[in-house]
């Protein structure tokens, strides 16, 4: 292994001269002819105006002479002297320090021995050190060290590895020995670059030569490149309708986009997947290069989000904890009111007239009748009152007087049941909640994000429900008031569209004592990945566009329609009644009052002729 060594080189002039223009790349037993090399770069750098070069190579000892001169070089002098641009070093170390000073316009070259992956350990140094630059040039260059051809397929495996890590801008040079005699030889320049869209295809250009130029690779028309990409039923981000279409906000982003970069979206569906499984089965695919862009948001709250790649586009979240809002119930409350005040008042005053009667005239029955009309405030009539005895007269007042202040208060507590709709004490505090009986169903994948890491109040802990994730989901999707809920952005949105016909509304989000911090919501997708730029502007463009907040409301509205999610009905229990409720009575009325003026104009009519007949 070769030790570290990196300098950056000014054109130097100095050694310019000691060169003969054929220069050779040899290791201790083979050729490599540069000429080609030589030529292909220069005609590259006039093409692309590079500003820097980087090799990665083992092999950096001064190679054998020419056969017909005596001169040694390098690739890395060679290099310099040809192209005249500073330069950087890299062998086969592991720890080279972050190649941050790396520009846009480098132009990468890297010798091999060999071009299967497994076997050459200078493509995990290449793939290290050039993370997230996908878009660099690298010319790859082959040399066994013996006459050997690399079979296409494995020329194809090369390429497919590229694009995994996705590098796009990739060539690949190496040289066919054929020997004549013993010291006559002639060498053929193979040259191969690839298509990533719209599948991996290589491209001989052999022929183009020292002419060849890179095409730049067109993120944006991937001429039909296939997007694997997985699903599960996540209402407040993706799900899949039955008709297989795609929906939910970051769904219809990534469909757009797809569809925007003329690729092909082939959806998955992973049906043993949900938000609290997530974790440990689709998240990390496209940080292992296994899709490119994944549909389901994750933050660093979610375990092993660090084995996740992502891209930031949504505005930070936090998840905070929901419960039950109590709800005032003025109808209820007016009726145990008349039932206390009225019915203990009836209970008393029942009996009381009913054995005062009895023992001023023997007709208990008419005690009873009495305490009645008292009741519904209707005094007794006249002939009655004067029979009645003067003592009882004036509690006959009295117990009128009463009942008329009882009615007035009656209709005082009716009128303020009706308008003021005195709230119960909610839940806003810790101390709040362990006053209420409430429990939080939660699942264990939330009391490890949410509570072992004290996110949420540890006070709460003696409070948990842990049940199973279709358990949850299915008491949460119903609003089940039961139980209190964990709820990230994502799920309030869903219950807030839920009951938002509803008012008051059966939920409240804890916005104040009950969150976590904010995290970053990511979409998955590669740190490398070509797509970032232009994923990254087309999200930006439909949120300037306002599609965005369309895709959300037309999500939410197909999710419910599909009956995915069950928006509650408005409660009209106790609406108040406006014209049109009254509408039958005024018409009976109006009929009522027609028939009666055409009874009556008929029994004039009849009268009439009646007295005719008489003078007659
Ligand atoms: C090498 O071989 C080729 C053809 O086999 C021949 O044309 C050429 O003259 C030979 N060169 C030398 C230096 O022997
Ligand atoms: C690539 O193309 C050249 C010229 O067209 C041809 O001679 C060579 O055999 C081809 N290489 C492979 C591996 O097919
Ligand atoms: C989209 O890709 C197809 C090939 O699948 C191609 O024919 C078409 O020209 C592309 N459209 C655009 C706008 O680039
Ligand atoms: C998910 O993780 C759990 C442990 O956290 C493990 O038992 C399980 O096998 C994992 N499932 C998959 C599909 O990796």
């Amino acid at each position: 292994m070769l030790a570290k060594r990196w300098f950056a080189l000014g054109a130097l002039c100095l050694l310019d001269g000691v060169f003969s223009p054929a220069s050779v790349l040899a290791d201790s037993n083979a050729f490599y002819n540069l000429n080609f090399v030589q030529d292909l770069s220069l005609n590259l750098h006039l093409r692309h105006k590079f500003n820097g070069l980087i090799t990665f190579s083992d092999n950096r000892k001064l190679v054998k002479p020419l056969v017909e001169s005596h001169y040694f070089v390098s690739l890395e002098r060679f290099l310099a002297v040809t192209l005249r641009l500073p330069l950087i070093i890299y062998g086969l170390q592991r720890t080279i320090p972050e190649p941050g000073i790396i520009a846009r316009k480098t132009f990468v070259f890297c010798t091999v021995r060999n071009l299967r992956v497994e076997q050459e350990s200078m493509f995990k140094v290449v793939h290290k050190m050039l993370e997230g630059r996908h878009d660099l040039r690298i010319l790859f260059i082959l040399n066994p060290g013996k006459p050997h051809q690399p079979s296409m397929e494995e020329i194809y495996l090369f390429f497919r590895w590229c694009w995994r890590y996705h590098f796009i801008n990739v060539a690949l040079t190496y040289q066919r020995i054929i020997q004549n005699d013993n010291d006559n030889f002639s060498t053929y320049d193979e040259l191969f670059s690839y298509t990533p869209f719209p599948k991996i295809s290589i491209q001989n250009v052999t022929d183009i030569g020292v002419a060849f130029k890179w095409e730049a690779v067109d993120v944006t028309d991937v001429k039909g490149y296939e997007f694997r990409v997985p699903v599960f039923q996540d209402y407040a981000y993706a799900f899949l309708l039955p008709n297989g279409k795609i929906y939910g906000i970051v769904g219809k982003l990534v469909a757009g986009f797809i569809e925007h970069c003329n690729g092909t979206l082939r959806v998955e569906r992973t049906p043993d997947v949900n938000r609290f499984n997530y974790h440990n089965r689709t998240l990390t695919w496209p940080a292992r290069g296994i899709i490119d862009i994944g549909v389901h948001p994750f933050t660093q709250l979610i375990q092993k989000s660090d084995e996740a790649e992502g891209i930031i586009v949504m505005s930070p979240t936090k998840t905070c904890l929901m419960v039950p809002v109590l709800i005032p119930r003025p109808l209820n409350r007016f009726m145990s009111f008349v039932v206390l005040n009225n019915g203990v008042l009836l209970v008393v005053i029942l009996p009381l007239l009913m054995l005062g009667w009895q023992l001023l005239a023997r007709n208990c029955s008419k005690g009873f009748f009495l305490a009645f009309v008292l009741f519904s405030m209707q005094p007794v009539n006249e002939n009655l009152f004067r029979r009645l005895s003067n003592a009882y007269k004036m509690v006959h007042m009295a117990i009128l007087l009463s009942f008329f202040i009882l009615w007035n208060n009656r209709t005082g507590a009716l009128t303020r049941a009706i308008s003021l709709t005195s709230t119960p004490q909610q839940i806003h505090t810790v101390a709040d909640f362990l006053r209420s009986p409430l429990r939080i169903m939660v699942t264990k994948a939330e009391v490890e994000m949410y509570f072992k890491n004290e996110l949420l109040p540890k006070a709460l802990e003696p409070r948990l429900l842990v049940v199973n994730s279709s358990t949850l989901m299915q008491h949460r999707n119903s609003l089940n008031t039961s139980y209190a809920y964990c709820a990230s952005e994502g799920a309030w949105n869903i219950a807030s569209f839920q009951q938002s016909r509803l008012n008051p509304p059966l939920f409240q989000l804890l916005s104040q004592n009950f969150c976590t911090s904010s995290t970053i919501l990511h979409i998955p997708m590669g740190r490398n990945s070509p797509f970032r730029d232009a994923f990254f502007r087309f999200y930006m463009q439909s949120r300037l566009t306002g599609v965005f907040e369309r895709w959300r409301a037309v999500s939410f509205k197909k999710a419910a329609h599909a009956g995915f999610i069950q928006v509650i009905p408005e409660d009209n229990s106790f609406v108040s009644m406006n014209v049109q409720d009254y509408m039958v009575f005024i018409k009976g009325y109006w009929i009522c009052i027609g028939i009666c003026v055409l009874s009556l104009i008929c029994e004039i009519i009849w009268k009439n002729r009646v007295h005719l007949r008489f003078h007659w």
